[in-house]
């Protein structure tokens, strides 16, 4: 781990993972949760989820999972994902934490899960930098998120309304590569899979990406 962990998101920004609460479902209703079905569908062995929100993921973790730590540092949202974790088909478990400090050893973890959540972290380099770590070698992290535009003028807007966005909307930022950050961090790319989605009713299609990375 590196830098200053940030502090508790229930602080920074109080009413986020209440509006989270709120939006993420319609989210799901459109489609987020077919995409969250996917994700996890390779998840097997130990597995940590990072920035698990309200537990969208939690219904769709295979039996091939045998325990999954899901680290939640907003109030609202990690009690959520309490009640969420009771009715999972896989033992889960929700603590307060932050993706920069995993409460797990080096190379103890078979799956490192991350939706929607690395356009958050302060540093995604610092949060795949602890991915890293706590994953076996072989082991994998699996991604969902939604990412800068390819086109140069998206792009650009992107750039504009990240300063404001992300004051809004817990940290997001809207306009980062993060598969080149996948990749920069020294994973291996496996699978990945480039779309556009509209998170709600009348919002323009956002770029995602949902993959599979591996460490060596
Ligand atoms: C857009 S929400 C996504 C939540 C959930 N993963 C999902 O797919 O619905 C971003 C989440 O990242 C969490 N988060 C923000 N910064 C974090 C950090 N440094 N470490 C862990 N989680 C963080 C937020 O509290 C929030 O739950």
């Amino acid at each position: 781990m590196s830098g200053q962990l940030p502090m508790d998101a229930g602080e920074h920004a109080p009413s986020f993972g209440r509006s989270y609460a709120r939006v993420g479902p319609r989210m799901d209703a459109r489609g987020a949760a077919a995409h969250r079905r996917r994700l996890v569908a390779a998840a097997h062995g130990a597995v940590v989820e990072i920035g698990a929100g309200y537990g969208a993921t939690f219904p769709f973790y295979p039996p091939a999972v045998s325990g999954v730590l899901a680290l939640e540092p907003d109030p609202t949202l990690r009690a959520l994902a309490v009640a969420a974790a009771a009715s999972a088909p896989a033992p889960i478990t929700v603590r307060n934490g932050f993706a920069e400090a995993l409460p797990a050893a080096d190379a103890s973890v078979d799956v490192v899960v991350s939706s929607l959540v690395l356009c958050s972290v302060a540093e995604p380099s610092a949060v795949l930098a602890e991915a890293i770590r706590v994953l076996k070698p072989g082991g994998r992290l699996l991604f969902y998120e939604h990412v800068r535009s390819a086109h140069r003028v998206l792009a650009a807007a992107e750039d504009l309304i990240t300063p404001l966005w992300s004051r809004l909307a817990g940290g997001c930022h809207p306009n980062r590569d993060t598969a080149a950050s996948i990749v920069e961090a020294g994973l291996a790319v496996e699978a990945l899979e480039r779309f556009g989605f509209a998170v709600l009713p009348g919002n323009p299609p956002l770029a995602h990406v949902l993959g599979v990375a591996v460490k060596a």
